[in-house]
């Protein structure tokens, strides 16, 4: 695009003064600029000429969102279409080194976000991109460079940024996390929390700074996240509590079968067949933790045998590979006491023979 299609004036005309003609508009001010950009951007007609596939919507959802509400009541440090796009500089966001692109977001909102300077009056932390950049979507999307990985705008909009409403939460992390959330729906926690206007999935597991759970977060764990709303001694907690135990104990079986394994290898017994079935049992206990999120040991039970029935197979197959290690040893070692004997043998031989020469 050429200059003259934002500002306007005679891009003919190598006088400036000249340029400057009827038609030449002067920058727009902050306030006016979402409507200045939406004036192409949310003309379909026009904007279907360059791309037929253009989103035209980004104006409408701007203005529904907190940030054009401040606008409209005339706060200035409300984000506008070029705090987030650059002026002159657009860039589709598809290119790495756009304002827009995933891994520059943080960046991009956290100039007024993590400013506490700016933000002062306005009563909302300032926290969100240094939590997030502690969090395991921050480690997925910088460190494994796995652009699934949500950032700002994923869970709060690109145009319509606010923050989820409560019930919302789930439908942000479901879109990423479908057999949680259908788990946790099943749980008597769905209706409860609705009830309670309590946020689903943040409440365990927080918005910003969201870390990777482990068994700890489980009633009786040392993260417990289950004590914020049941006391140690009451019937959820104690349900809590025998989900841990179902878990605990398969691990443990499940090391144990891992370490019977490498003991076997370590004696140069091939066990990859019996290392399938651990596979399988791990695949096993990756669905178990994921189904805690229904609150029911029953099922947790069920997923757990199928597991249980692979592990005895490999402890199995584990203590065979053993046996025939030991086989092998016992073998070696008669082997090498025969050979020995036969040594002895031949040097007795020898000697003797020697003896009836020099004779
Ligand atoms: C996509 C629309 C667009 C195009 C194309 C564009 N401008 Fe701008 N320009 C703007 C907006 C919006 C502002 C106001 C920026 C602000 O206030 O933050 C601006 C501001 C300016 C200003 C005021 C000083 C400043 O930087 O704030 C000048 C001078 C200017 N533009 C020159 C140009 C020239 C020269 C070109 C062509 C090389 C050009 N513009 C192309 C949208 C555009
Ligand atoms: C004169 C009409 C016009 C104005 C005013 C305008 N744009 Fe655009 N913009 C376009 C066209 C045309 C494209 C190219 C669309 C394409 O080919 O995909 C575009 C592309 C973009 C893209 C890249 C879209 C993509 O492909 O991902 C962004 C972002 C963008 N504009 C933002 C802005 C912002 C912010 C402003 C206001 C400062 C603005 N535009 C003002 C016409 C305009
Ligand atoms: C708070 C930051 C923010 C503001 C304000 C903002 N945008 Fe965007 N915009 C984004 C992000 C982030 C994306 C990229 C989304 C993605 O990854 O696809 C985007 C994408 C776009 C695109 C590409 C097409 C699309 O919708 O995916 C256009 C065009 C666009 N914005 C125009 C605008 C216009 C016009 C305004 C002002 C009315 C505006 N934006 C205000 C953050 C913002
Ligand atoms: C130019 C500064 C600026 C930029 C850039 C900016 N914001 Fe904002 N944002 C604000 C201000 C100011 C508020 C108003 C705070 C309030 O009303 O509580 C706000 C409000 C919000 C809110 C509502 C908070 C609440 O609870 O009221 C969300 C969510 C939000 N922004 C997300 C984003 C995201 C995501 C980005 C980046 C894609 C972004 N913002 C970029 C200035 C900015
Ligand atoms: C995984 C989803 C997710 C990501 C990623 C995310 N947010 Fe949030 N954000 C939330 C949720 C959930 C809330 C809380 C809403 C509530 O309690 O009503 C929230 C709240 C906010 C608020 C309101 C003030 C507050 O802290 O409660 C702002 C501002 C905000 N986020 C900005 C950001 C910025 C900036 C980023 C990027 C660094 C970001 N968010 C990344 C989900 C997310
Ligand atoms: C845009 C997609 C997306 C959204 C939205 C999203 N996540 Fe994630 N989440 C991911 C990805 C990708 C990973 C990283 C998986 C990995 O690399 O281990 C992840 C990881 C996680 C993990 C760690 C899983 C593990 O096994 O270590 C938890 C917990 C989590 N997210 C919870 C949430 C919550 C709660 C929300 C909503 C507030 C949410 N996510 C929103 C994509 C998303
Ligand atoms: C934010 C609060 C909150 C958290 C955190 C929470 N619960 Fe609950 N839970 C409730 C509420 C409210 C109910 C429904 C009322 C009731 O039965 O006590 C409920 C119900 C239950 C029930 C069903 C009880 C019944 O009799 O039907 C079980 C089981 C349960 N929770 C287990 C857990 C476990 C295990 C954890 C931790 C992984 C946990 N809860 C974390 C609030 C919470
Ligand atoms: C009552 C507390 C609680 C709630 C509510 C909750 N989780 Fe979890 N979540 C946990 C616990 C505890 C673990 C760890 C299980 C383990 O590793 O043994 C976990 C693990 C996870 C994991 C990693 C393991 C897996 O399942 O793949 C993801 C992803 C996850 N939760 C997403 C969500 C989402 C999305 C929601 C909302 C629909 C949600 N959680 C609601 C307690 C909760």
């Amino acid at each position: 695009m050429g200059c003259h299609d934002c500002h306007g004036g005679n891009p003919t005309q190598d006088d400036t003064q000249l340029a400057k003609d009827k038609s030449f508009k002067d920058a727009p001010k902050r306030a006016e600029i979402p409507e200045f950009c939406g004036s192409c951007h949310s003309d379909s007609a026009y904007m279907r000429k360059f791309n037929p596939n253009i989103r035209v919507d980004q104006l409408s959802l701007y203005r529904t969102s907190q940030h054009g509400q401040l606008l409209k009541k005339g706060d200035a440090n409300a984000a506008v279409c070029t705090d987030c796009h650059g002026v002159h500089g657009i860039q589709s966001s598809s290119f790495p080194k756009s304002q827009t692109f995933p891994w520059n977001i943080p960046q991009t909102c956290g100039r007024c976000h993590a400013n506490a300077d700016f933000m002062k009056g306005y009563g909302i932390p300032v926290r969100q991109v240094d939590d997030y950049k502690q969090s395991v979507h921050a480690r997925a999307l910088f460190e494994k460079k796995d652009l699934s990985a949500p950032v700002c705008n994923d869970c709060h909009g690109n145009h319509g940024a606010a923050p989820p409403e409560v019930t919302s939460i789930a439908f942000v992390c479901r879109q990423c996390h479908p057999s949680a959330g259908e788990l946790f729906s099943k749980s008597p926690h769905k209706q409860a929390f609705d009830d309670l206007g309590i946020a689903e999935c943040e409440v365990c597991h927080g918005n910003h700074l969201i870390s990777s759970p482990s068994d700890n977060f489980l009633a009786g764990g040392k993260a417990d996240v289950c004590v914020q709303c049941h006391d140690a001694g009451t019937e959820p907690h104690q349900t809590g509590l025998k989900i841990k135990q179902q878990i605990d104990n398969f691990v443990a079986s499940s090391e144990a079968a891992g370490a019977l394994l490498a003991t076997a290898e370590r004696k140069g017994v091939e066990v990859s067949e019996a290392r399938f079935k651990l596979q399988d049992a791990s695949t096993a206990l990756v669905l178990a933790r994921n189904l805690t999120h229904a609150l029911s040991p029953a099922e947790i039970e069920v997923s757990l045998e199928e597991g249980a029935k692979s592990l005895a197979d490999a402890k199995t197959r584990g203590e065979g590979a053993l046996r025939e290690a030991n086989f092998r040893r016992s073998g070696l070692i008669i082997a090498t006491l025969f050979i020995m004997l036969l040594a002895a043998a031949l040097y007795l031989k020898i000697r003797q023979i020697q003896a009836q020469s020099d004779r």
